[in-house]
């Protein structure tokens, strides 16, 4: 172990004090584009939700994988009965799951342990509804601190940013973000991780097939983030838990808020079974 590794796990390590089920798992990275050449990680942010099942059929269909960062109360409670379904059915063809935290606030405004909280709530409903152990955070908006980063990495997670943005949330056009795919393809840029969102029906209904057209016909390979990085998208797999009334989304933060007063902050480690 180098030095600057002992250092950085005893500060991870001082980051969870008083909370002793937390293990320091890993060198906290954040990974900011693929490593693999002529990969390309699309990556949806903000789901589940109404467009989750279609775009991840879309991807399927031509035998490519997507990756979907997932709040748990943002648009919608992931708890709700087709948000359910339509987290289990992307899972299991094969994409990618990511947290994007509970309730899609600017990390870098919270307390330690309400950032647990938003780790903490994604990591449970993950190992509920489909038994697996999230690898991988992306701070919504790509706000993070050392706090953030030391906190995932106490919890196993690397953080996921991306080095091209098609701005479909941010108002372009549809016309703008082809534009950008267009950059990527015609640049013949070596690799790509590509923010997109899930919540938007254009994305869905023009950038998806305009995306998976463009990318499979310069030869790219359209994988999940964990692929073009050669790692593991999960730090456990397992078996879905039975689901039950404690499943939901009332008594939790709101969207963009935080634990705290009424909320307990839930800042340990989630059953795993
Ligand atoms: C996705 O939805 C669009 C628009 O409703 C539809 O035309 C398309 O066939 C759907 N794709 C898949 C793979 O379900
Ligand atoms: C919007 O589209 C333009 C043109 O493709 C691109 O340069 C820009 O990065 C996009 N993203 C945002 C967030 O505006
Ligand atoms: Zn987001």
């Amino acid at each position: 172990m180098t030095i600057r590794l002992a250092l950085f796990a005893l500060l991870a390590a001082s980051a969870v004090l008083g909370h002793p089920h937390l293990e320091y798992h890993a060198t906290p990275q954040v990974y900011k584009a693929c490593i693999k050449p002529n990969d390309i990680a699309l990556t949806f942010d903000d789901g589940p939700y109404i467009y989750l099942r279609n775009i991840s059929d879309q991807f399927t269909v031509v035998g490519a994988k997507a990756t979907f960062f997932m709040n748990g109360n943002n648009w919608g409670c992931i708890y709700a009965a087709d948000r359910i379904a339509s987290v289990q059915h992307a899972y299991a063809a094969g994409h990618m799951i990511g947290s994007h935290t509970w309730s899609h606030p600017d990390l870098t405004t919270f307390s330690a342990a309400q950032i647990q909280d938003q780790m903490f709530r994604m990591e449970e409903a993950f190992l509920r509804i489909i038994g697996v152990k999230p690898g991988f955070l992306r701070p919504p908006s790509g706000y993070y601190n050392k706090n953030v980063q030391e906190l995932a990495a106490a919890r196993g997670q690397s953080l996921a940013l991306w080095d091209w943005d098609t701005g479909d949330a941010d108002g372009n056009s549809t016309a703008q973000s082809e534009a950008l795919y267009d950059v990527v393809a015609n640049g013949k840029v070596k690799n790509a991780v590509i923010l997109q969102h899930e919540t938007e029906l254009t994305t869905a209904t023009t950038l998806v097939p305009y995306a998976l057209k463009l990318f499979k016909s310069k030869g790219y390979n359209l994988v999940t983030l964990a692929e073009c990085l050669g790692v593991e998208p999960y730090q456990a797999t397992g078996k879905p838990q039975p689901q039950s009334t404690s499943w939901t989304c009332h008594g939790t933060p709101a969207p963009g808020k935080g634990c705290g007063g009424a909320i307990p902050c839930e800042t340990g480690t989630p059953k795993s079974s």
